[in-house]
């Protein structure tokens, strides 16, 4: 039995946001300094008030048209996100009830910009063992919330948006293989390291990273990740026919692809006009190339993450 993918969606808030746009608005940066250090060029940020369950909502529904299945069908349904509506309920909650979905399994992943490639790790292994048979699997972050907007070595980084998948339980391929990693004590180098106690914020609520370590660690595990997958599905990386890494950086996009063989041609990349959208940023991607009609039925699709934790996943499936 196999986790295969039977829709996608996405959702993106508002207009793009151009990094001229973020320099007149007062931000010490320039579109040249952007562009040559992350490939970054837009990003769109979601208005104050709009939360991450509204906009993975309508990328879930935007999947589940696309899958042809009603929301009262879902058995489970996992939401990666670092930027929640509440402390609790989870957002998951938050969807299904908004979807009209009762009596499935609901609840958030926490692996930042891992998050995606984790929940489906976990959906794949909840619908192999049989227990469910339609999963709602979807990434969906309002970074914007977190960001200091005074460090400008932050906050001209990432975007907001959300992305879905529906997945159910089918004799033909589907996911071939999962990997999830952490490393713990690198929770340091990426972080928001502030908390909210007896009704106040303690601590530094803004997100937080050491660029140049993360970048160094994020090459390196990305294409460890990609070949853990690709051996326990018995196929070279250089053979699967898109990858889609975490939309971070066009640099570390590039030198993974070169690590692995795999051609330029062959990988998605949506950082340049979605900016970083953490546990959006795959499922994001994979709905682009979907729709547009890159990723084809019975294509091999690499997908892969790393984020803050420190964490790392990936999937291997055939669409
Ligand atoms: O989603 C989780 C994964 N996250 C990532 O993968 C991010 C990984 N890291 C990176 O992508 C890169 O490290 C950054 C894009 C964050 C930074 O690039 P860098 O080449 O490592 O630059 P840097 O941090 O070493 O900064 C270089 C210079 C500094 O100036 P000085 O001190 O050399 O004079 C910064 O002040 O660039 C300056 N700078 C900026 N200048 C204009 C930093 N941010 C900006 C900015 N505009 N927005």
């Amino acid at each position: 039995m196999y986790a295969r993918l039977i829709g996608t969606g996405s959702c993106l808030p508002g207009n793009p946001v151009t990094n001229n746009d973020l320099a007149a608005r007062g931000i010490d940066t320039n579109d040249e300094w952007v562009v040559t250090r992350t490939g970054i060029r837009s990003r769109y940020l979601a208005e104050p008030g709009t939360t991450s369950s509204e906009l993975g909502l309508v990328a879930a529904q935007r999947a589940l048209e696309m899958a042809n299945v009603a929301a009262s069908d879902l058995d489970l349904i996992i939401v990666a996100t670092s930027t929640p509506d509440f402390i609790f309920p989870s957002t998951a909650c938050l969807i299904q009830g908004k979807l009209g979905n009762k009596g499935a399994a609901a609840f958030d992943v926490q692996a930042v910009c891992s998050g995606f490639a984790y929940a489906l790790g976990i959906a794949d292994k909840f619908i192999r063992s049989g227990s469910h048979k339609k999963v709602l699997v979807i990434g969906a972050e309002v970074f914007s919330r977190i960001l200091d907007w005074s460090d400008r070595g932050t906050c001209v980084l990432f975007g907001d948006g959300a992305g879905a998948v529906v997945l159910e339980a089918s004799e033909k391929p589907g996911i071939l293989a999962t990997a999830m990693h952490a490393d713990g004590s690198l929770s340091g180098i990426l972080n928001v390291p502030g908390q909210i106690a007896g009704g106040q914020v303690i601590g530094d609520p803004f997100l937080r990273m050491d660029g140049p370590a993360v970048f160094k660690f994020a090459v390196r595990v990305l294409a460890d990740i990609a070949e853990e997958v690709c051996q326990v599905a018995g196929i070279k990386t250089c053979d699967v026919d898109w990858l889609i890494p975490h939309q971070a950086n066009i640099r570390i996009i590039e030198a993974t692809g070169k690590r692995l063989g795999i051609d330029r041609e062959k990988v998605i990349v949506t950082v340049a006009h979605h900016g970083n959208t953490s546990a959006a940023s795959v499922p994001l991607a994979l709905d682009e190339a979907v729709r547009d009609g890159r990723i084809q039925r019975g294509q091999k699709v690499l997908v892969e993450g790393v984020g803050g934790g420190f964490t790392w996943g990936a999937a291997l499936f055939e669409f």
